[in-house]
Formats: structure tokens, sequence, C-alpha cells
């Protein structure tokens, strides 16, 4: 932890990879949460939750090495036989989550007797994964997940995906700044036994294709050589595919219902019925396929994806984990979902201007005072301040004062305005008769209001001009 040592004492930086949130930036991450909220509700998901940390074995199991290599490991130091553990496996026997599939699994085969088929579940967990920090990658950071649960069909995977799209459009993306790009592990894997890759071998090359792009080619190469692939000739096969299923999506996309699909393969034609589902939902122009996204995680089953904008990591990323429920114990159950993370979606929006400024934030997040309560008189004038920000708050409403001392009404006004309140409340010498002057600051306009009907007054004018 970085310090330095002045005359006040140690100083402390936050851990690298960590981000303070102050007000501002508080508000942002606020705005982003409450759109994933809203839009997860708003298309029939229930939010959920887990523990910060699990035993380190849930992600042993099935999370695979890129996450495994990252754990936040976790231990409490109480207990003789975990310090003993941690000494002689180097493992603790815990983990700050590095992501909530395997969380979201665990609850779900813990209580599957009584789930509904499908359940539709969300969540917004902060994550840590011990990542070299960079542009979009931090150490801790939130991600919304949405998962259908007990659902195999296509109709679930496009659900979730239309999910991600309510998104964007809730915060004013468009498709030309986003693409979800599809893919299917199961006709990946296909093509690789195609092309005399051994079963045994498939998982290792799915591996290798997803790290493709961040190894040298020469090392590529020579991997693929180890387990018989072919890679040039594969890629050229995959991209042949790729393109059949993209003229499909562009065919459906202006109308032409039976595109010309080869579906002799299970996977091609369940492509072709999620192709289907996504145009029910009007979000095909978001789409489009791209056979080199296989995922790093190793639960991934069937169809998978990454949403990614130009020039930056991905946005979001998920998939079919059809076998991970029953690895914990539950019930044969197919799962799709996908996690999207705050990182790369703030860098989105600000990007396309598309992050509210202050004012815009105060009004999305009701964070804005319903009165700002001002002196304008002598010492009995700022006497009533503090009982009437007090009767304010009783009546429900959210009312401030300055805490400055000066009497200078332009520069109290002020204050008021910096907070985005809709209306000033002044106290002068008429409070004594039991009159206030209220300014609305939406419109500029003054009134001489009774001190009991200040809170009708103010939730009307708020109910008018939400
Ligand atoms: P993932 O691809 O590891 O998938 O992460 C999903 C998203 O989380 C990424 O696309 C990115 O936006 C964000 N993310 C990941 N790591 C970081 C990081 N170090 N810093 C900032 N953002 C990050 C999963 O986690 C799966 N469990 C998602 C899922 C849910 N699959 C099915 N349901």
């Amino acid at each position: 932890m970085a310090e330095t040592e002045g005359k006040r004492g140690k100083k402390f930086q936050g851990p690298k990879g960590t981000r303070d949130f102050y007000p501002r930036e508080m508000a942002r991450r606020r705005y982003i949460e409450q759109a994933w909220r809203k839009v997860a509700i708003r298309h029939g998901f229930d939010e959920i939750e887990g523990p910060t940390f699990e035993s380190s074995d849930l992600y042993a199991v099935k999370s695979g090495e890129g996450i495994l290599g990252e754990l936040f490991q976790a231990f409490s130091g109480k207990s003789p036989e975990e310090v003993e553990q941690v000494k002689a496996t180097g493992r603790a026997p815990y983990a700050l989550r590095p992501e909530f599939t395997p969380t979201l699994a665990r609850m779900f085969a813990d209580k599957a007797a009584s789930l509904p088929r499908p359940t539709k579940w969300f969540a917004i967990p902060l994550h840590y994964r011990a990542e070299r920090p960079q542009r979009g990658r931090l150490r801790e950071f939130l991600q919304w997940n949405v998962d259908v649960i007990g659902d195999g069909s296509a109709a679930a995977d496009a659900e979730v995906i239309a999910a991600a799209v309510g998104l964007f459009r809730e915060l004013g993306l468009e498709s030309k700044h986003l693409t979800v790009r599809l893919s299917n592990r199961d006709l990946v894997s296909e093509m690789l036994r195609a092309s005399g890759v051994g079963e045994a071998s498939v998982p290792a090359a799915l591996t290798l294709l997803d790290r493709r792009d961040r190894m040298p080619p020469e090392v590529f190469e020579s991997s693929c050589a180890e387990i018989g692939l072919d890679p040039i000739a594969f890629i050229r096969g995959l991209d042949e595919v790729q393109k059949q299923m993209n003229e499909a999506l562009a065919a459906l996309e202006n109308g032409r219902a039976n595109p010309p699909i080869d579906r002799s393969s299970p996977a091609t034609a369940g492509l072709v019925a999620l192709l289907a589902e996504l145009a029910a939902r009007d979000i095909l122009k978001w789409c489009e396929f791209d056979f080199s996204i296989v995922r790093g995680l190793a639960y991934y089953t069937g169809t998978v994806f990454e949403i990614t904008a130009q020039g930056q990591r991905a946005i979001a990323g998920g998939g079919r984990y059809d076998r991970l429920i029953e690895m914990f114990g539950g019930p044969p159950t197919p799962a799709v979902g996908f996690g999207m993370g705050d990182v790369v979606l703030s860098l989105v929006l600000e990007e396309n201007g598309l992050m509210p400024d202050e004012a815009m934030l105060a009004e999305y997040l009701n964070t804005r005072p319903d009165a700002f309560i001002i002196s304008a008189g002598g010492p009995e004038c700022d006497a009533a301040v503090v009982p009437l920000v007090a009767e304010m708050r009783q009546a429900g409403l959210h009312a401030r004062r300055s805490y400055k001392s000066t009497s200078k009404i332009d520069k109290l006004l002020k204050d008021a305005a910096a907070c985005f309140a809709r209306t000033a409340i002044i106290i002068d010498d008429a409070y004594s008769g039991g009159t206030v002057s209220v300014k609305d600051l939406t419109d500029g306009t003054q009134h001489i209001l009774k001190r009991e009907e200040l809170p009708g007054w103010i939730r009307d004018r708020r109910a008018a001009k939400p």
C-alpha cells in the first residue's frame, strides 16, 4: 500500500486497481446501477445477492485457469488449521469473489426443488480479480449479472441478450456504438473434431482459440501443432461458416423469413433458432456472428457472446452453462446469462458524450433538494432556519440550508443552485406574520406562501414538473 509520512501522520492511498467514490463519482456509479436495476426488473428478473467471499474450491471446479490465477485469497487467520493450510498449499480456504456465476449456481442447486423454471435472476455484485490494472480493467469492479435458469431454449439466450440491449437503449447507446458478437462453443468444438482434433484435446483447443489474440502468432501455431490442429485451414473453415451465418442474419434483418443455411448440424440449427428469437425481439441489428469468440471460462457449453465497442475491451460477456448447476450437486439444469462490468461501460458512455452531467444525474437519481432554506433578515430569521428545515424534513421533503455565515442573499441563492435545489425558501421579516417568500428555481418565479402551505405546495409543484 502506498503511503507517505508527513508531520500530520501517515497518509494512505487506496490499493492499486481500486477506486474511491467521492459524491460526483458515486452519482455516476448510482446512475449505472439504477439503470441496470430498472432494466432488469423491466425484463422480469428478480434481484439476488450472495456473500463477498466464497470457498476457493467453488472456483476451482469450473471457472478456468484465467480466473484461478487471479483470485484474491482470504482467510480469517484465527484457526491454526487455516494458517497451516495456507503455509502448506499456498492457497487460502476462501477467495474474494472474482465472478458471480459459481455463487448463483451454488444458490440455485441448494434450493432447486422449490425454485420455478425458468428462474430469472439478476445481481449487481462487486468483484475482485488480481489482474494488472489497465484501461477498462481494475482489481475491484461492479458487474451486472443477468441469468435465466432452467430453460435450455434459444428463447432464453435471446431473453438475456435483449436485457443487455434494453440497458444500452436506456442509456442512449445505439447499435452503431456496440456489437453483440455471437458464437457457439458446440459449433466450434464440432468443427475442431471434424478437422482432426481428438476429443480429449477439444477443451485445450478452445482455450487456445480464446487466447489467440493475446499470444505471438508463432506460439499459437506451435501450440496448435501440438494438438494436431492446422490453424490456417481451421480458421478458414470457421470464417466460411461465419460468413454464411452473417448472410442469414442480414437476410432475416431485411425481412426474408427463411434464409438459406445448412441446418444439418445441431449447432447451426440452434443458431438459426436463436436468430429467429433475436428477430422477434427486434434486436438483430445489434448482433453479428463472430466465431473467434469461445470465452475463457471453462463452464460454458453452447451459445457464447461478447459485447464490444470499437477500440475497447469487452463491455459484457456470457453464454450457456448447462452443466454447472449439476456440478454443484443440483439437478441437471440448463442456464444462460452474462456479466457486464461498470468500468468499460462508463468509458463508452463518456466517449460518446452520454454520461449525464451533475444536474441531470441529480434529476435521474432523485437527489435534488426540494427546498433550500435561507435567512434574509435579522437574528430572529436566522434562528428560524433550523426549525423550518426540521419541519420540512418531518414532512418528508428533502431540505437543505447553507452552513456559511454570510447573509448575502445572492451567495446563498448560488449555494441553492449549486446543489440543484428546486426551490429557495427565504425567511424575512414577514416570517413573524406567518409567511415566507419562495423562489421556484426551476422557472425563476416568486411566490408568497403561508408557512403551513409550504409542504403541500412544494409537493404539488414537484409532481407538476417532475
Ligand atoms: P467475464 O467475461 O469474466 O464473465 O466478465 C464479464 C464482464 O465483466 C467483462 O466483459 C468486463 O466488462 C467485466 N470485467 C471482467 N473483469 C474485469 C476487470 N478486471 N475490471 C473491470 N471489468 C471487468 C463473467 O464474469 C461471467 N461470470 C459472466 C456470466 C454471467 N456468464 C453467465 N452469467
